[in-house]
């Protein structure tokens, strides 16, 4: 597999500048041209109501099932139909849940951990008000991954679903989905994942990992602010109730997930991530469109995320007073570079807040995973400092950041 060309992949980007460095992707990532080039085109050629019989609406109307279709690809669903779109996986997850606890009964139970991004617990939690039984996947002390074994005793005949993340936005480390997956479906459930956090940096496969549902944001994925839902066709049609206008019927797939519609010209941009992919799978010599080229591109964005995290976990692991908050080697099967860490002695909003004048974009805080960071008991109010890098980052700007991180402990040492 070809190196990764910076000088070729920076250019994409037009928000990135020399003089600003954001690790802050894991929060939202820059969009590449081609995604605003489509928003552009859509609002102003075709920016009609879809559904009518006249020549642009139809328009509109090819356009938002081609950016549906891209958003298939990158999830590797068999169809479009499996695509639910909306505004937020939050807001995906909420809907889905209200969607399946219509054809559940009171008693039945749900599987939610304690160490993910709330937005795939709350909306399952929220089901306790009607009547489901909400059970808390804990991880063991000291554990940085969640196994089937820490699993299996939750799951009984009335378990429905399970719910979980790919990839931890605050530890980082990608989880064996297929593993857990194999196990729920012995238990005749389903299992739903938030794969935010693994989105922008690998191909997702949901057909490799056999998730019944698996959500992620399009505007962490280089897109527009824009999320989607995949679920599988058949669950999709028998197990999923109607949350929109009562005369859309259950075989209406996926628009009885999208009350109201979805956002037109933000849907039709997703095709942009596409674009994007295949021209730099194209710019390192690679012949290859549509899934050929997300794979090819991602495998390249993965080398070099491991060239990225192992220059920061490097200098981590030479600090005593660092504590690495989840897996400290940077293999690329087993982590993302979203890195998350303590410093003895020292408050992380101290932190982050001395690295803000030097132009570098680092945050600090629970970053939605409040239940994780809380049982971490880290004994900081403020959380953990997480640099998020994603591929357009540099190994210079990861130097300028260690740099920064050393002359801060030079002063205050
Ligand atoms: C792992 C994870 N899941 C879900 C979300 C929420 O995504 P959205 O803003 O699309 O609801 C985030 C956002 O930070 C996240 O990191």
């Amino acid at each position: 597999m070809p190196q990764l060309n910076l000088t070729h992949v920076r250019p994409h980007f037009p928000a990135l500048r020399d003089d600003v460095v954001l690790f802050d992707n894991a929060g939202g990532s820059q969009v590449v041209r081609q995604v605003a080039d489509r928003i552009t085109d859509f609002l102003f050629t075709t920016n009609v109501q879809l559904g009518a019989s006249y020549g642009t609406s139809a328009a509109a109307g090819r356009k938002v099932t081609e950016g549906r279709a891209a958003l298939a690809t990158l999830l590797n669903a068999e169809r479009p139909e499996e695509v639910v779109m909306g505004a937020t996986a939050t807001q995906l997850f909420d809907q889905l849940a209200q969607s399946l606890v219509q054809h559940w009964e009171p008693g039945d139970e749900v599987v939610v951990t304690n160490f993910d991004h709330e937005a795939n617990i709350g909306p399952w939690r929220r089901l306790a008000r009607q009547g489901i039984v909400v059970r808390e996947w804990e991880l063991p002390e000291g554990a940085v991954a969640p196994t089937p074994e820490s699993l299996a005793p939750l799951l009984g005949p009335k378990t429905r679903l399970v719910a979980m993340t790919h990839c931890s936005n605050i530890f980082g480390g990608i989880n064996d989905v297929r593993a857990i997956a194999d196990l729920v479906h012995e238990h005749g459930a389903m299992l739903c994942v938030d794969g935010v956090a693994y989105a922008p940096h690998r191909a997702i496969d949901v057909q490799a990992l056999d998730a019944d549902f698996y959500g992620f944001s399009v505007y962490k994925t280089y897109g527009p602010h824009h999320a989607a839902l995949y679920g599988k066709y058949d669950l999709l049609r028998h197990k999923a109730g109607n949350i929109n206008h009562y005369f859309y019927g259950e075989d209406r797939v996926p628009n009885k997930l999208e009350p109201g519609n979805p956002n037109y010209e933000l849907a039709y941009s997703c095709v942009g991530v596409i674009d994007y992919l295949e021209e730099l799978a194209a710019a390192h010599g690679i012949n290859a469109k549509g899934r050929a080229a997300v794979e090819a591109a991602f495998d390249m964005i993965a080398d070099h995320e491991a060239a990225l995290a192992e220059r920061l976990l490097a200098y981590l692991r030479g600090r005593e007073d660092v504590t690495i908050v989840g897996d400290p080697s940077s293999d690329r099967d087993a982590r993302v570079p979203t890195i998350s860490f303590v410093i003895a002695g020292q408050n992380s909003r101290d932190v982050v807040e001395a690295v803000d004048p030097s132009g570098i974009g680092i945050r600090f805080g629970d970053f939605h995973s409040k239940r994780l960071v809380q049982s971490l008991n880290l004994g900081d109010p403020d959380g953990v400092i997480r640099v998020s890098a994603v591929h357009y980052n540099t190994l210079d700007e990861m130097d300028r950041l260690i740099e920064r991180f050393e002359s801060l402990r030079r002063q205050a040492a």
